[in-house]
């Protein structure tokens, strides 16, 4: 038992190690840490070339005074204060700072995935490139029960990108695995289009986010792109999906929320997973 402790801190304050300074921590089970804050001010405490791989999953500035379907349900598209509507400049301002961050604390041979909708994916594309990033795919993920457009004035919204990069740099060997996700195609090489359903309400059991990633989506993204005990980082942990798929994987994980209601709701999720 006390040896299992000690072993427990030393990988603590392996991770603990990545960071430049002394940084607050919200919240830390094993090699699960989550940070409560900006993540424009917190990503600069990481020290450089520290993480394996980084998932994304940034506001997409859409919120405003439209209206959607949830559930069979007429619902506002006001999400969340922080998804308001922001101009053109201040957005794509915006994304190229947070990735600039996410360039420097990066691996050399790590990646780094972003999803998004049309509202910021081609911000995001071109923050990559500006930011000295290479795209390698266009992963679409496609939803199977989207909910159907209410206006009727446009197609059924029922797609949603995720851009997979890795550094420009000609040396930068980055990791794929492309057998393991060959398996998961039944043997066949696995294609950039992704089928799931919406979240499942087995995911929701512990609280509600208002843009909560699958499961399998990010389960995907994670077999893809890292082995076990790599370390990653989501500097939108949302209601920390990216966590839960990195703990049911053995991979370590950093979560950073600005909102301390996400970072509680993670901890529920993470503590009630039954299956770590
Ligand atoms: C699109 S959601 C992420 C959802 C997440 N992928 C999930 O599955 O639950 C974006 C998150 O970023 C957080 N956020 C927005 N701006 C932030 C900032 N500057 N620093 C840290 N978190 C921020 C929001 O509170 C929100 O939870």
């Amino acid at each position: 038992m006390v040896e299992k402790e000690e072993m427990l801190k030393k990988q603590s304050s392996q991770i603990i190690d990545i960071f430049n300074k002394k940084v607050r921590i919200y919240y830390n089970q094993k090699d699960f840490f989550l940070l409560l804050g900006d993540s424009f001010k917190l990503l600069k405490n990481f020290k450089e070339k520290s993480v394996d791989m980084i998932f994304a999953d940034p506001p997409y500035f859409l919120s405003g005074n439209g209206i959607s379907c949830s559930g069979g349900k007429m619902v506002s598209v006001k999400k969340a204060i922080w998804d308001e509507k922001i101009d053109v400049v201040t957005k794509h301002k915006f994304n190229k700072k947070w990735i600039a961050e996410c360039k420097r604390i990066l691996k050399d041979s790590g990646t780094i995935w972003i999803s998004g909708t049309m509202h910021n994916i081609y911000s995001i594309g071109q923050a990559l490139e500006e930011n000295g990033f290479k795209i390698i795919n266009n992963i679409t993920w496609k939803k199977l029960n989207p909910p159907p457009n209410i206006s009727c004035r446009a197609f059924t919204h029922s797609t949603e990108t995720v851009l997979w990069a890795k550094k420009d740099l000609r040396k930068a060997k980055y990791k794929f695995n492309y057998d393991v996700m060959k398996k998961i195609n039944n043997g066949k090489q696995m294609k950039d289009v992704w089928e799931t359903s919406l979240v499942k309400p087995s995911e929701k059991k512990y609280g509600k986010h208002p843009t909560q990633k699958t499961l399998k989506l990010l389960e995907y993204i994670i077999l893809a792109s890292t082995d076990e005990n790599d370390l990653i980082l989501d500097p939108f942990n949302g209601s920390g999906t990216t966590g839960i798929a990195a703990r049911k994987l053995k991979r370590k994980y950093i979560g950073i929320d600005k909102e301390q209601d996400y970072l509680n709701l993670t901890i529920r999720r993470y503590e009630n997973e039954k299956k770590f």
